[in-house]
């Protein structure tokens, strides 16, 4: 894509987009220049962030194929999903499940519009424009609940996205809603960006990061482990608990592909009550 400014469908393309800055991480075309500029920067301040997106998608099919082969889940409810750029999660999961159900939420019409012109039309698959901020109004949705039957569990996915609510926005509220609205058995994964100590952030990749972001479309809000545990009360975390992504239940034999101190990553799962 190019061009600048407000596009055919009213896209603002002169700011900086967080979708289509990690769809150009992930080697995507479905971004403009001012997408790639800021994608840049961030690849001048913190070299292997390329590999933090891709252990990032790593994780999520780690999780799905977990969800799906292990813990019997047919259904997922994927939050700020992102472009449809690889590894998708309806492709993980139908390949073990082919009657899994997948509903990707996104805010950002870009993402939106590819996405339905990509799987809008496919079985099991539903593309949906919507704010998480507003657990109402996404669990309400007929595209939604055409797809889920909440009285089933549910995997509720929010990866790489809560670190773009800010705190006045009350995430740990907001995922609150959507686990009260959750069948036992339930799920619901993670990953976030965090504050680091000197140590594991010798260079101050964090701040470069978050300094990048803030001339973009949505700023990033990093959180101390304690805040990104949070968000799983109600829930049993599972083992490993709430640690560096690459080191959530890695493949053996597979390496990561950033130094582990990056995302943190956890999953959780609603007990019966
Ligand atoms: C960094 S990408 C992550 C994509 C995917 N979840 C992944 O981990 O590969 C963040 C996505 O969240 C979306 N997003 C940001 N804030 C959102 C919100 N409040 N509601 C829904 N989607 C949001 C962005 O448009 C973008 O597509």
């Amino acid at each position: 894509m190019s061009g600048s400014g407000l596009g055919a469908a009213g896209i603002d393309t002169s700011v900086p987009n967080v979708a289509r800055i990690y769809d150009y991480m992930l080697g995507g075309k479905d971004n403009f220049a001012t997408d790639r500029e800021a994608a840049q920067q961030l690849l001048a301040a913190v070299p292997h962030i390329a590999g933090i997106v891709r252990d990032n998608r790593s994780f999520i099919g780690r999780v799905v194929r977990f969800l799906t082969a292990e813990a019997g889940i047919r259904q997922f409810l994927d939050l700020g999903a992102g472009l449809p750029t690889r590894d998708c999660v309806h492709e993980t999961a139908q390949a073990i499940t082919p009657d899994a159900r997948v509903v990707y939420v996104d805010n950002d019409p870009v993402v939106c519009s590819h996405g339905q012109a990509l799987l809008g039309s496919r079985d099991g698959i539903a593309v949906v424009p919507g704010d998480l901020r507003d657990p109402g109004g996404i669990l309400r949705h007929p595209q939604v609940t055409g797809l889920l039957d909440f009285s089933r569990p549910v995997a509720v996915l929010c990866a790489a996205v809560l670190h773009f609510v800010p705190d006045d926005d009350k995430p740990h509220e907001i995922i609150a809603a959507y686990r009260d609205h959750l069948a036992p058995g339930s799920y619901l994964a993670i990953t976030h960006g965090t504050t680091a100590t000197p140590e594991e952030d010798p260079r101050g990749d964090v701040e470069s990061v978050t300094s990048v972001y803030q001339r973009a479309s949505a700023s990033l809000h990093v959180r101390p482990l304690p805040e990104i545990e949070r968000f799983f009360d109600g829930f049993e975390i599972l083992d490993p608990g709430v640690v560096w992504m690459a080191e959530w239940r890695p493949d053996p034999g597979v390496p990561s592909a950033a130094p582990p101190e990056s995302l943190r990553g956890g999953v959780g799962r609603k007990p019966a009550s």
